[in-house]
């Protein structure tokens, strides 16, 4: 029984938040902490599941009954994706899967959907079937869409091609920019924020000012056309300045909390080119671009308005096989 272990790096959403799900554009990062799952295809006709981060100490069903019944939180996304890869290339007996993360699931790097890429992929490899980037992300993809309903799919392809990149929601548009490691400061706010259901918010939101909300959504977009220029440039004054409208934008959507925004005052006032809250808000992560010489400065100020500094590096290599 041959073990294939595959890693897939978090991410950070640098500008687009929101607006990705409406079919526009964002700037997104991978991120140096991975997800890491061990797959192995056995005899017995059952998915057996351990996944220690997600509280899952040992999770047992039966191929034929994936996807019924009830699913433990921590399984849903391995058990979904085991299901959908079993659908679409059948195979003779049953799966164990052990997952392992160098990041909390609760800090919104995704981990979900880098669980999700990784299963995938292992299970590709331990069968024999070769599954390119593109065929990866629609299996990925579908397997959220099938749990939460909502989601752009920046997360899955960030867990699969790494690096920075240039999405366009659904994956219409997927490319990768050539751009050198960011400076960025990340910031937990102390509380998860639950995505699919503030995603849920907003669109119920949008549908009391359509036009009011397009027209933030037209702002984000050029300010993730104007943020890929500067990126490209390494013009990192413009991307923090566009950094500091997009949260005016996130504000507008309703999905800043006093306590990110109180982290994102703190990291500027201390010097930081650029700050704002990363991915859906309500809680979870903000990101500050910073110059290098006021790292220490701008860390502290976080700090001291309550966040917990998480050290992460940008530009992560994609999904790979490690053994
Ligand atoms: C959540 O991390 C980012 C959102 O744009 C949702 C998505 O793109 O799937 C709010």
């Amino acid at each position: 029984m041959k073990t294939i272990t595959v890693s897939a790096p978090g991410k950070l959403l640098l500008i687009g938040d929101h607006a990705v799900v409406y079919n526009r554009p964002c700037l997104v990062t991978a991120v140096d902490q991975r997800m890491w799952v061990s797959v192995s295809v056995t005899a017995q006709q059952d998915l057996e599941l351990k996944a220690k981060d997600l509280a899952i100490s040992r999770y047992k069903k039966e191929i034929k009954a994936l996807g019924t019944g009830d699913i433990p939180k921590g399984a849903t996304f391995v058990e979904i994706a085991v299901k959908n890869y079993i659908e679409k290339f059948p195979f003779q007996g049953g799966v164990s899967v052990e997952t392992t993360s160098e990041f909390s699931s609760t800090v919104g790097f995704g981990s979900s959907s880098a669980a999700t890429v990784c299963v995938l992929k292992a299970l590709s490899e331990a069968t024999g079937n070769t599954l390119d980037n593109d065929s990866l992300f629609k299996l990925a993809y579908k397997t959220v869409l099938d749990i939460q309903g909502v989601g752009s799919g920046f997360d899955i392809a960030a867990a699969i091609y790494g690096g920075v990149l240039y999405f366009v929601g659904g994956g219409k548009v997927i490319e990768p920019l050539a751009v050198s490691t960011m400076p960025l400061i990340v910031g937990y706010s102390g509380k998860k924020g639950d995505t699919p259901t503030i995603v849920k918010a907003v669109a119920e939101k949008i549908k009391t000012n359509p036009g009011i909300y397009e027209s933030i959504f037209d702002t984000s977009t050029a300010c993730v056309e104007e943020g890929k220029k500067a990126l490209l440039s390494g013009g990192f004054v413009r991307f923090g300045e566009l950094m500091n409208i997009a949260e005016g934008l996130l504000a507008g959507l309703g999905v800043e909390t006093l306590q990110l925004a109180a982290m994102n005052y703190a990291a500027r006032n201390a010097g930081a080119y650029g700050a704002k809250l990363s991915g859906a808000g309500g809680g979870d992560c903000m990101i500050a671009l910073v110059p290098y010489d006021r790292s220490n400065d701008i860390e502290k100020a976080i700090t001291q308005a309550g966040g917990t500094v998480i050290p992460v590096k940008t530009n992560a290599q994609g999904v790979r096989v490690e053994a």
